[in-house]
């Protein structure tokens, strides 16, 4: 019963101040609310959704709640009434303190220790809901110019993505460079007021399956915003012009998505050095994807630019300058790898010896430590056992090392 009371009292409060923004409302009452716009104000409560979330007829017997019954849409009567029952509740303090719009009212409201501001910071903002970026999505779909765009990338909302921080291992090298890419998005305002506007630009670099689309996505994840990835070798086209209109575009729904990560993957593709004997469409390409990434910045459009790349040697220089970090992606050292054997096996059952195995794959991904664990598994599974033995690791160390050698002699 709290828990409606709870959604109907927010909706009523959410009406009367409209200070109030869509990230005041709770996350889980947001995805209540969502239409085919967004969220639109007044919010209405109705019924189908109130039996939902709790027990209607209980609620019905307050006298401060009422139901219209040929809208179908709850009403309170006596909003006094209302908000003083709901701050005589035990429990409904640790309701309000986790809901910003309750607590935007409740905070100078007689002794209930209660701050918007808390509330706020327990709250996920709007632009981390799927239901947010399917809206949003879908009114960039009405434009045929903006729905073509769309073709172009792919779109993550951070609900949506698996990977979080504690699946990567990183070093204290990467930790500190992501970490000021969340101090810099949480303190936007302040670093525009000093005119700090170029962060916000990465350029991750190291040899495949070292982690670097991972840490991408869990940033989506940790920062609850969206992810907007694309391969640069989707976006190359054979027809003069096409290209650069390709990148021009892919910038753009970055920056009507923001907050968002744009992800650019492949980045060598375009950026390559732009050598003399170049096609002109080719030097377009590189000079457009400059500018482009000269034009947008995390403080000013909320786009946090993430590229990466396989091939570091083959960028061009003037693309090195424009990044405000290089985040360095080699084969893992011992520590790290010792993390990723830990991190692959947290869930498998069996003895094994991780410090014997880090010293064993010296030049190992981590892609490809996973895969040790993976053929190990099944070696296990082969036998008719879930629990692995040190021995399967060590003959998959073997197997994957041949795989490498495999690659190196091609
Ligand atoms: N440091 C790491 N910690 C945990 N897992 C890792 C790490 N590095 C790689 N992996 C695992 O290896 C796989 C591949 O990683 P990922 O796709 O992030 O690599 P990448 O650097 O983007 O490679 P590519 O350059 O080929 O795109 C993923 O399953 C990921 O979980
Ligand atoms: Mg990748």
């Amino acid at each position: 019963m709290l828990k409606l009371v709870e959604l109907i009292l927010t909706a009523e409060i959410y009406n009367r101040f409209s200070e109030l923004t869509e990230d005041d409302i709770p996350k889980e009452i947001r995805k209540i609310f969502y239409g085919r716009n967004g969220i639109s104000r007044p919010l209405v409560v109705k019924l189908d959704a109130a039996k939902r979330i709790g027990n209607v007829d209980e609620v019905l017997k307050l006298p401060f709640i009422d139901l219209n019954t040929f809208t179908k849409q709850f009403v309170v009567t006596s909003f006094d009434a209302a908000v003083k029952w709901f701050a005589s509740k035990a429990e409904a303090v640790e309701h309000i303190r986790n809901n910003p719009v309750l607590a935007y009212f409740y905070q100078n409201y007689d002794s209930l220790n209660v701050s918007y501001e808390e509330a706020k910071k327990r709250n996920e903002p709007k632009h981390s809901d799927r239901e947010w970026l399917r809206s949003v999505i879908a009114e960039l779909e009405k434009s045929p110019d903006t729905a073509e765009m769309l073709g172009l990338v792919r779109i993550y909302s951070p609900e949506d993505i698996k990977v979080d921080f504690s699946d990567v291992a990183l070093d204290s090298e990467q930790i500190e460079e992501i970490r000021k890419i969340e101090v810099a998005m949480e303190e936007r305002s302040y670093l525009k007021r000093i005119g700090l506007t170029d962060i916000g630009k990465l350029l991750f670099i190291g040899p495949p399956g070292t982690g670097k689309t991972t840490t991408a996505r869990a940033l989506s994840r940790k920062l609850c915003v969206p992810l907007v990835e694309v391969k640069l070798s989707m976006i190359t086209s054979q027809y003069l012009g096409e290209t650069s209109k390709n990148i021009e575009k892919v910038f753009e729904i970055a920056k009507k998505l923001n907050p968002c990560i744009l992800f650019i993957d492949e980045f060598d593709y375009v950026a390559k050095t732009r050598t003399s004997d170049e096609h002109a469409a080719v030097k377009r390409a590189v000079n457009t994807l400059l500018k482009s990434i000269d034009e947008i910045n995390l403080i000013e459009d909320g786009v946090i630019l993430i590229a990466a790349t396989n091939h570091p040697s083959l960028l061009d220089p003037a693309v090195w300058r424009r990044f405000d970090k290089i985040v360095e992606f080699p084969e893992p050292p011992e520590s790290v790898r010792k993390k990723i054997f830990e991190l692959a096996l947290s869930k498998v059952e069996g003895s094994y010896d991780i410090d014997e195995l880090v010293k064993l794959t010296d030049g190992f991904t981590g892609a490809e430590i996973k895969l040790v664990v993976r053929e190990a598994v099944l070696k296990a599974l082969l036998r008719g056992e879930k629990k692995i033995t040190q021995q399967d690791l060590l003959e998959a160390v073997e197997e994957v090392k041949g795989r490498l050698c495999l690659k190196t002699s091609y």
